[in-house]
């Protein structure tokens, strides 16, 4: 196959799913937030009483997951992240939501061309074959205040301290863990955002896709 896969990884609040999305644009593109079915399996545990610890009942959302789930107007809150990292850690469940990932990348919808994916593991396990793989990054400090403005902008009370200790413990589980660990592919152009507006980053972004693709 010779469809364009551009895969995007990094830890939270790097700035992933804004680059992902004008790439997307740029280079017309189907676009997949990777995170958003690991916080739907989280979201739907958590909904139904689960524990985001609980690997057979984790295990059993991921295998039912339906596109509704991805609609869900719980996914983006911090206590879904933070199952969602969790539950994310659970081989079966990065087993069940491995085939839907491929054949978005592979098969991409809409009848587009090729397709830009976001995440933690994509340029190192989702899509290894991808013609550009951007590792994004910022230092934890940038991250959590993007978040925190992020997340007061939407009317949510948010203490950035705690904001910034949340995040490293999630990046450190997200990085730590055996199951498809967040870390750079090899082959990845490691882009970081911290000292970059969103403009700049995107515009460095681009021209890699455009040489690599
Ligand atoms: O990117 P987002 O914050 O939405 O992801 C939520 C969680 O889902 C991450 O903390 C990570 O544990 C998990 N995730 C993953 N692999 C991906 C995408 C997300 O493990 N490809």
């Amino acid at each position: 196959e010779n469809s364009i896969i551009v895969a995007i990884d990094g830890p939270a609040a790097a700035g992933k799913g804004t680059l992902a999305r004008r790439l997307a644009v740029e280079f017309d593109l189907a676009c997949l937030d990777t995170g958003s079915l690991y916080r739907a399996v989280a979201a739907k545990l958590l909904a139904s009483g689960g524990d985001p610890g609980d690997e057979a009942a984790g295990a059993a959302m991921a295998a039912g997951l339906t596109p509704e789930d991805l609609e869900r107007p719980d996914l983006r809150g911090e206590g879904v992240g933070e199952a969602a990292s969790q539950v994310s850690a659970i081989p079966a469940v990065r087993k069940a939501l491995l085939a839907f990932q491929r054949d978005f990348a592979h098969h991409p919808p809409d009848g587009k061309r090729g397709a830009v994916l976001d995440g933690r593991d994509i340029g190192t396990v989702v899509c290894p074959d991808a013609c550009a793989k951007l590792f994004v990054t910022a230092s934890p400090e940038e991250r959590a205040r993007r978040r925190h403005e992020e997340l007061l902008g939407r009317g949510e009370a948010s203490i950035y301290a705690r904001v910034l200790q949340d995040m490293q413990a999630r990046d450190a589980r997200d990085a730590r863990r055996d199951a498809a660990p967040l870390k750079p592919a090899d082959d990845a152009d490691v882009l970081d955002t911290s000292e970059l507006d969103a403009e700049t980053a995107f515009r460095k972004a681009r021209d890699i896709v455009a040489r690599k693709c």
